[in-house]
């Protein structure tokens, strides 16, 4: 008993130094290096392109596929729903800063009130809440369209992910998306670092398999395989099926916590959203 209290003790111990010392902007700069190291010609920006940095006839046919964005679609669509005026006359420019335009770099953030993080997606179905308005489904659809719209608006602009380091809670959140981007689960046991950090770059099925850093930079994205548009936790879910793992909801607070991990990882990339992928 004395024993299992003191292995208890010291494995808190282990824990609570880890997280004193959670340190997301030396996690992301060992990131980078690593990636440097292993592809000394792939030029930084170049990761927002996720395979495509790493695959030079695949991104020859997305280059062509972007000649006629098939997401140009849901750009539109998502501007008329984005100015179309809610029952009570406002709409979704009132609730964000600067109208709602080019703000996509400001999210996900750690909402100190909430205590939780805040991504773009939980942002417009609040917006709908405060004025009565009925929640979108997060997966397809108008609200799907309304983030690419936002997207659009803030291409360019610098991902620059912010950690409160007065908050603990915010570094908690951190830890809890980078925990789960590096666990093994499901029944083929594989971690998200597994295929995306170790396997970068090399193949598996048809696919090259992208990088850690770029992942966040270009939602929500046009897969020929959806026929549509989706959201980051879309592909989040279709990549814990993959592994035959339980897909999580969309907006999950685990799902949040990881966007929050993978989006820090971006920090210094350009946002290029929405985008295409095979
Ligand atoms: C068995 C390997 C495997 C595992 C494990 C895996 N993925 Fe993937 N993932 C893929 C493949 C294959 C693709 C499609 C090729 C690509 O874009 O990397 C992909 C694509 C993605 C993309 C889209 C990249 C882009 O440029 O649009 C994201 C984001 C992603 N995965 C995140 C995750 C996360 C988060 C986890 C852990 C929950 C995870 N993946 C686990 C295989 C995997």
């Amino acid at each position: 008993m004395i024993r299992i209290k003191y292995m208890l003790v010291i494995a808190c111990g282990i824990l609570f130094a880890d997280f004193a010392h959670a340190d997301p902007e030396a996690d992301r700069q060992a990131l980078v290096n690593y990636y440097q190291n292993r592809f000394p010609n792939v030029e930084l920006q170049e990761y927002a392109n996720g395979l495509y940095a790493f695959d030079e006839n695949a991104r020859e046919q997305w280059l062509e596929m972007e000649d006629f964005p098939p997401y140009e679609i849901a750009i539109e669509e998502g501007e008329e729903y984005f100015n179309t005026p809610f029952a009570n006359g406002k709409g979704y420019a009132d609730c964000f800063e600067s109208g709602g335009i080019g703000i996509r770099q400001n999210y996900p953030h750690f909402n100190a009130a909430l205590g939780e993080v805040v991504t773009l997606e939980l942002a417009i179905n609040q917006c709908r809440k405060a004025n009565a308005e009925e929640a979108l489904p997060y997966l397809e659809g108008e609200l799907v369209a309304i983030s690419a719209y936002m997207s659009f608006t803030s291409r360019g602009n610098m991902i620059d992910v912010q950690i409160q380091d007065d908050d603990p809670r915010a570094l908690a959140a951190y830890e809890a998306g980078k925990q789960f981007y590096y666990s093994r689960r499901g029944q083929l046991n594989f971690a998200c670092s597994n295929c995306h950090a170790q396997s970068a770059g090399s193949s598996l099925r048809a696919d090259r398999l992208s990088a850690t850093l770029g992942q966040a930079t270009h939602w929500p994205v046009y897969r020929s395989k959806w026929g549509d548009v989706g959201t980051l936790h879309k592909r989040f879910r279709e990549c814990n099926e993959q592994v035959r793992a339980r897909p999580l909801e969309a907006q999950s607070k685990e799902f949040r916590n990881l966007e929050y991990f993978l989006s820090y990882m971006s920090n210094g990339l350009e946002l290029n959203g929405p985008a295409s992928r095979r």
